[in-house]
């Protein structure tokens, strides 16, 4: 039997690609012969992610609760993986699978792009929270909750590691400490002593932490730390300022990295903060949330003021960070 033209190519490139790795092509021709089809149950392993949700009470609403979080740590991850490839500065991967290496430079086009992919991940899970707000049932979700504790979305170190990876750690410290660090060359763990999430589950009077705080830094703080070191240079606001002033001042650049700001600080906190007034608050007395922060005082963006890109905010943007849209959540009544 002759071989058409195209597959004599693809078996010559195939010959070459093995042989430069010092494999032989005739071995991996076998193992194609002997592979099954790939199905798309072993490709998305469907099953395996259909048995990670494991509900701790009987309340069928439960389940919303586990695989809303779910999802939303998976586009955490993908917002990760967005960060890490602008840190790294793009991959250059040849159609022949050939890696051509890390490009020495950012590409500003390339910049754009993925910050705009971070925000898109980030507006669908501010308009997918709903699922959260009027999804569950109030008295449901106030049962099964009591099976949870102390833990927290507080806890979700991938929504740590969204916000060491945005920018310097500076911009984390919590609003009151950051005066102190203010031109100092502070280390790492000097300013991850004072970032704002420990501060809100800090008894301010007593300065005990809450249990949800100490458990998760006994999990995660080496790991967040060592990650912030590791991105002190290659945070996304790293990354911008290695662009050339030009690029820096590119319109394009500047508006995607004013909505991730107002995305992840402003909007995601806000449709969450909804959530909590939904299912906590009451008229005559706050429900405790399980992670046991003062949550009305801690959550809304206008107290936390947590900004990842302050140079890009004038200071009135600043002064009145979130107001807009708190006052809106407040109007209605929950
Ligand atoms: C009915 C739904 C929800 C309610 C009532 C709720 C409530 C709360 C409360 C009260 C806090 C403050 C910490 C504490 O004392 O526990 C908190 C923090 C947090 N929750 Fe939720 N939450 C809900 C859904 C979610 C979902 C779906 C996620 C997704 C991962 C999430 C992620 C977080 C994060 C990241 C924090 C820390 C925020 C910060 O430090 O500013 N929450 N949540």
């Amino acid at each position: 039997m002759d071989l058409r033209p195209e597959i004599v190519e693809r078996i010559k490139l195939l010959d070459e690609k093995y042989k430069l790795m010092g494999q032989s092509l005739e071995n991996y021709l076998d193992g194609l012969l002997l592979s099954n089809y790939l199905t798309y149950w072993d490709y998305t392993n469907v099953d395996k992610l259909l048995m990670l949700q494991t509900p701790k009470t009987d309340f069928p609403d439960e389940l919303i609760f586990i695989v809303y979080h779910q999802i939303t740590e998976l586009y955490f991850k993908l917002s990760l993986h967005e960060m890490e490839q602008i840190a790294n500065n793009g991959r250059n991967v040849l159609k022949n699978g050939e890696d051509k290496g890390w490009k020495d430079k950012l590409d500003k086009d390339f910049f754009v792009a993925r910050v705009t992919r971070i925000n898109r991940y980030f507006e669908s899970l501010t308009k997918s929270f709903s699922i959260m707000i009027d999804g569950m049932e109030k008295e449901q979700f106030l049962s099964y909750r009591m099976a949870l504790l102390p833990a927290s979305g507080f806890q979700s170190a991938q929504y740590r590691k969204v916000e060491i990876c945005s920018t310097d750690m500076f911009n984390l410290v919590d609003k009151d400490a950051r005066a102190k660090f203010e031109g100092k060359e502070a280390s790492i763990e000097e300013m991850y002593e004072h970032i704002y999430w420990k501060q809100g589950a800090t008894e301010l009077a007593t300065g005990k932490k809450t249990l949800t705080l100490m458990q998760f830094e006994k999990k995660y703080s080496s790991d967040l730390i060592a990650l912030a070191k590791e991105h002190q240079n290659k945070n996304l606001w790293a990354k911008y300022k290695s662009l050339s002033k030009e690029d820096q001042q590119d319109d394009k650049v500047l508006q995607a990295l004013r909505q991730l700001d107002v995305n992840v600080n402003v909007k995601w906190p806000l449709v969450h903060y909804k959530s909590a007034a939904r299912y906590l608050g009451n008229d005559n007395s706050d429900v405790p949330a399980t992670g046991g922060t003062n949550w009305q005082k801690y959550l809304p963006p206008r107290f936390q003021k947590r900004i990842f890109y302050p140079a890009l905010w004038s200071k009135q943007e600043i002064e009145e960070w979130g107001k807009a849209w708190v006052e809106e959540v407040r109007a209605k009544k929950f």
